[in-house]
């Protein structure tokens, strides 16, 4: 049985169309999703849409649309886009789904059963563009205004009869569990964000309902008649309705706890004080792994529909490809920090590590290839090729494995694009049109095949990152076999011990002409 791996982005609004801050996290857990099928797991990737609540509701209205027609159109251009990106979801989760909805009453039921939830009123704030509620002391107070502390926009002030959630009562035990597992919110300054927090603060018992006199659009409680489910509440429950939680017991002890929930920074709290807690309190397992990424910024405040400030993906994929633009998001900025989106710097690499670096490599070897073997990789030369291009290659699994296991993406390509330097070097240092001319025919052979293994690992290497690009140098080096095969086997080197012709193809990044453009 191969181990599996479980891991899901967060559920994205469907109050409008989505931009390049959500391409963001679908990128990198695509690229964690097909790594690790390349590595020979089982994987379960979930993503989805969340549906219900009062932006979605009023945004509707908005629309003069029924709130269900409009879901259903919104979430048409969500799964369009991540066609478009190559996104190989297994599961698409939408919160007005009947395994949901049955879900999230299942679990209202349990929570109730175990004393975990009770009635009260509620006097406070509510700021709907964050679905959050707001106690006064943590609101931001502006001249006349009381402002929402995260986005800062004005909340509403609100008093209701709802169900609470006991969250007051796991404070010292969430601590307790978040210092003990190191790994459990990453990257580290997350982790000290959500231990300051609790050690700064007392937890409010969460309110995890509404009155339907103020919303209809959410799942109905089992408790009332009266009342439905709090957004926040309804939508953390997808990681466990999507693997049948309550359902079907197989499939549930077979995915969960997931491996890793991958989410932008500006839900952690969510995360990493809800979400665990309500699991504890029903008495399920804790994922392994919240990883809280940073946010694409311009002009410095997060990109975002409401600030005017967002880009289209489509647009960029458009004039760019999608591979570059996939690159570059996980390139350019580690994944736990804050980017600046910018074309120019995305046209800079792409003329620059993949034109010059990565196309000139593949370019010029398989050029020499032709040119020197009539395109016939010479067999049995790999394995008498030592030296340093053997060992890096040798070294880069382990390397990839240790990054991509702290979502460190950027880490990653930077060790794969080590190797293609070091292997454009080495053409140098080896100055192959040399050895032709001297008829050293056993020394142009071993560096010929070195090349050829360099760059039969780096389309194993990049295909999660840039699926299209991997197939391409797979298809040109004329390679047979399927692209995962190989890549389980301890050292890669010496795949082409039985030689093989190759297939070159057109350029894979023409440069950009950086003065037309
Ligand atoms: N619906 C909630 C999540 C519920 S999960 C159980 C929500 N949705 S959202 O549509 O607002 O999307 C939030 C996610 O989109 C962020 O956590 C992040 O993954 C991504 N991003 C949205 N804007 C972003 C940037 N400007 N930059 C990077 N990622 C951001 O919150």
């Amino acid at each position: 049985m191969p181990a599996k791996y479980y891991l899901t982005t967060p559920l994205y609004y469907v109050n409008s169309k989505p931009h390049i801050g959500h391409s963001y996290t679908q990128v990198a857990a695509d690229t964690l999703a097909r790594f690790m099928r390349l590595s020979g797991k089982e994987v379960l990737f979930l993503t989805g849409t969340d549906e219900h609540g009062q932006k979605v509701e009023r945004a509707a209205l908005e629309a003069h649309q029924t709130p269900q027609a409009f879901t259903d159109q919104i979430v048409g251009s969500f799964k369009d886009l991540w066609g478009v990106l190559s996104i190989s979801y297994d599961d698409f989760i939408r919160t007005t789904e009947k395994r949901h909805v049955e879900t999230v009453q299942n679990v209202w039921k349990k929570l109730h059963e175990k004393d975990e939830i009770y009635k009260a009123s509620y006097k406070g704030w509510y700021c709907t563009p964050c679905e959050t509620f707001w106690s006064d002391g943590q609101l931001l107070r502006e001249t006349d205004q009381t402002l929402c502390p995260d986005c800062k926009r004005s909340v509403e002030k609100i008093e209701e009869e709802n169900y609470f959630l006991k969250l007051s009562k796991y404070q010292q035990w969430l601590m307790g569990y978040i210092r003990s597992h190191e790994n459990f919110i990453l990257p580290v300054t997350r982790r000290n964000e959500v231990l300051g927090f609790l050690e700064n603060n007392t937890l409010q018992d969460l309110c995890i309902s509404r009155p339907k006199s103020r919303l209809t659009w959410g799942i109905p409680s089992p408790l009332s008649d009266t009342h439905v489910t709090y957004v926040w509440f309804d939508a953390l429950i997808n990681y466990i309705s999507a693997c049948e939680y309550g359902r079907d017991e197989e499939r549930f002890r077979k995915w969960w706890p997931a491996d890793v929930h991958i989410i932008g920074k500006d839900i952690l709290r969510h995360h990493a004080i809800y979400w665990p807690i309500l699991l504890k309190a029903l008495g399920v397992d804790l994922p392994q792994m919240i990883f809280a990424h940073g946010w694409w910024v311009q002009g410095g405040e997060k990109m975002s529909k409401s600030r005017g400030n967002v880009i289209d993906p489509v647009q960029i994929v458009k004039l760019y490809g999608v591979d570059a633009y996939r690159y570059f998001l996980l390139r350019e900025t580690p994944f736990g920090s804050d980017g600046v989106f910018s074309e120019e710097a995305l046209r800079l690499r792409f003329n620059t590590d993949l034109a010059n670096d990565l196309g000139n490599l593949l370019h010029r070897s398989l050029t020499m290839c032709e040119k020197y073997f009539g395109g016939k990789i010479p067999a049995g030369v790999s394995s008498r090729c030592r030296g340093d291009l053997r060992k890096e290659v040798d070294a880069l699994r382990p390397a990839l494995d240790a990054a991509i296991s702290r979502l460190a993406f950027s880490e990653a390509l930077t060790a794969i694009w080590a190797l293609i330097n070091q292997a454009n070097k080495f053409v140098e240092t080896s100055a192959p049109w040399q050895l032709a001319k001297q008829g050293n025919t056993a020394e142009l052979e071993k560096v010929m095949v070195s090349l050829l293994e360099v760059l039969r690992v780096t389309a194993q290497a990049v295909w999660p990152f840039m699926p299209s690009t991997g197939e391409a140098l797979w298809a040109q080096l004329g390679i047979q076999e399927k692209l995962k095969a190989s890549f389980l086997r301890e050292s890669g080197w010496g795949f082409f011990e039985k030689g093989g012709k190759v297939a070159k193809g057109a350029p894979l990044f023409p440069r950009i002409d950086l003065k037309k453009s």
